[in-house]
This record gives C-alpha cells, structure tokens and sequence, in this order.
C-alpha cells in the first residue's frame, strides 16, 4: 500500500495490521513523553481544501509524536482563492521537498486523481460525499476496544447517509471486519441503490435500535443539501433523533459512536452524547493513535 485513498482499496488484514500497530501507538501516547523517532526524516503536508477540527489536529498531533516534520495549509488563506489549480498548488508544495500529502477536499475522487500525478504517498482526510478513511479506521478500532471482535456485530449508522463519507468508509470497513450493517434515516437521505453494497436499509430508527449493538449517529449535512430532504430540522429529530427516552426504551448497553461534529438536539440529545454509553470522546483518543500508525505504516512501505 503505496496511499491510503480510501477503504475500498484495502484489506482486511491491512486493517487489522493498523490496528495492531495503533495498540503500540496508543501506550505510546498515555506515557509521560508521548513521542518517538519513526518519522524523523519524514516531512508531511496537511492539506486542507475543507473546514475540519477533529481530523486536521489529529494528524497533526500523530505526525508530531512521530517526530515528522509538518506543513499545514488552508485553502481559505492561500492562492487558490487566486484561481490557481489543485495540481499546480500541491506540485509546488512537492517542490519544497515534501514526503506526504495529508489532504481534505471537497471533490470526490480528488485524491486518486492526485495519486496519478504526483509522487508522494497521499492520504485521504475525506474527499467529498466519498470517502473518510481514518474516520471508519478508528470508529472500528473504538468498536474493537468494546466488543473485542466483528464477527456477527451489528452496527446501524443513522442520518444523512447520501452525503456522508464517514458512513461509506464505515461500510466498508465493517463489512471487511465481518460486522453486519445497517442504514437508517429518511428515505431522501438514503441512496436508492445502497442495498448493492450489501447493507440492509431501514427508514425506523426504533426497530433499528432494537436490532443493533452499536449505532453510529451522523450529523445532517446541511452545507452539502442545495435541495430541503426533509421539512424541518425538528421533524427530523422528532423522527431520526437519540433521546434519552428512547434509549431507556431500549433497556440494553447500546454502544454510541458519532464523528462529530455533534449538533446537539439534533441527531443526538446531550443527554445522550454525554451519557457513559456514548463513546465519542474515545473515538477522538483512538483517532491519534490510529493516524500514527496509519502514516508509520505507509512509510515503511514506501
Ligand atoms: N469527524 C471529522 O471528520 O471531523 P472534522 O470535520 O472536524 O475533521
């Protein structure tokens, strides 16, 4: 694996060896001195074409405890808001002797096409409607941290599934870990041909509930709709929100996983994003460690 572009394209037991390699990195990061040498003589540009928090201070943060060298770079304040392209601006980037490129764009598919013409390894931090890597890479690892296996582990993931990366990667990964899953929200948020991929489909967030072990609550993608998919904010939550009622309701340990960032009364009450069921600060924790070895893999392969 010379890029991570996406999950589609690699194993599962390359997923497993990101694991194995995270447990390393994450003693690592709970020791008092949090850093080692791996990527002394490595430098690692983090390329931001979208906004982020979690997934652009989470590679920082492994890039720097793998000792790398780090260049960030936002395109809201540099010179492609002067019209100059995506190629032209990374192979300038490139020509100040750069290794790897960490990089969001809103295009799908931007990464593959970069991979064609540059010669740095490349990363995908989220490209678009498409993929989110890391993402599904340390929900899964925050799953493996609760349930210890994925064999017959059911997992809904709930909300705007049409324009979110998080819930292709995570179909991906799961079904390559031997879970089974679940798509869940409004018929509008639901692509028609989802089944393909071999997912069931439901539009009842109750019976969902009912039948998973873990769900993962997506945000509603406004900044992505130019169309209204449901009437209103309210009648979505009304409908497709976790409240601590219905969670009670439940009477079992459900798991809660959500990528952030979390409207609260939305697709998630406080209650619940707060509650000792929910482990979303742990994804966080999870997603440095799984970024360290992600990077420390792809370096030795090259
Ligand atoms: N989960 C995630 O990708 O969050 P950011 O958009 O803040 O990076």
């Amino acid at each position: 694996m010379r890029h991570l572009l996406g999950i589609k394209y690699i194993s599962e037991s390359d997923i497993h060896s990101i694991f194995q390699t995270a447990d390393n990195f994450k003693d690592v990061i709970n020791r008092p001195i949090k850093k080692v040498p791996s990527l002394r003589d490595t430098t690692i540009a983090n390329l931001f074409f979208e906004n982020s928090t979690r997934t652009r201070i989470s590679f920082e943060l492994a890039e720097k405890r793998l000792s790398a060298d780090v260049v960030n770079f936002s395109a809201s304040s540099s010179s492609v808001k002067k019209g100059e392209t995506l190629l032209d601006t990374v192979n300038n980037i490139l020509a100040m002797k750069v290794d790897m490129v960490v990089m969001r764009h809103p295009n799908p598919g931007a990464h593959v096409f970069l991979s064609k013409h540059i010669d740095a390894q490349i990363i995908n931090a989220g490209d678009g409607t498409h993929e989110h890597p890391t993402q599904a890479l340390l929900d899964c690892f925050s799953l493996r941290e609760k349930f210890g296996e994925f064999k017959g582990l059911k997992v809904a993931i709930v909300g705007d599934i049409t324009h979110s990366r998080v819930a292709l990667s995570n179909i991906f990964a799961l079904q390559k870990l031997g879970a089974k899953v679940r798509v869940c929200g409004p018929p509008t948020l639901i692509p028609k041909h989802i089944g393909s991929l071999g997912v069931e489909v439901s539009y009842d967030l109750k019976d969902t509930l009912r039948w998973a072990d873990a769900v993962n609550m997506l945000r509603i993608q406004l900044e992505r709709q130019d169309i209204a998919y449901f009437p209103s904010l309210r009648e979505y939550s009304q409908l497709y929100g976790l409240d601590k009622e219905i969670l009670d309701s439940l009477k079992k340990d459900l798991v809660i996983l959500h990528p952030g960032p979390i409207n609260r009364g939305v697709e998630i009450t406080s209650e619940v994003a707060d509650s000792e069921q929910a482990i979303i600060l742990d994804q966080v924790e999870n997603g440095v460690a799984v970024r360290m070895a992600v990077l420390y893999l792809l370096a030795g392969a090259k």
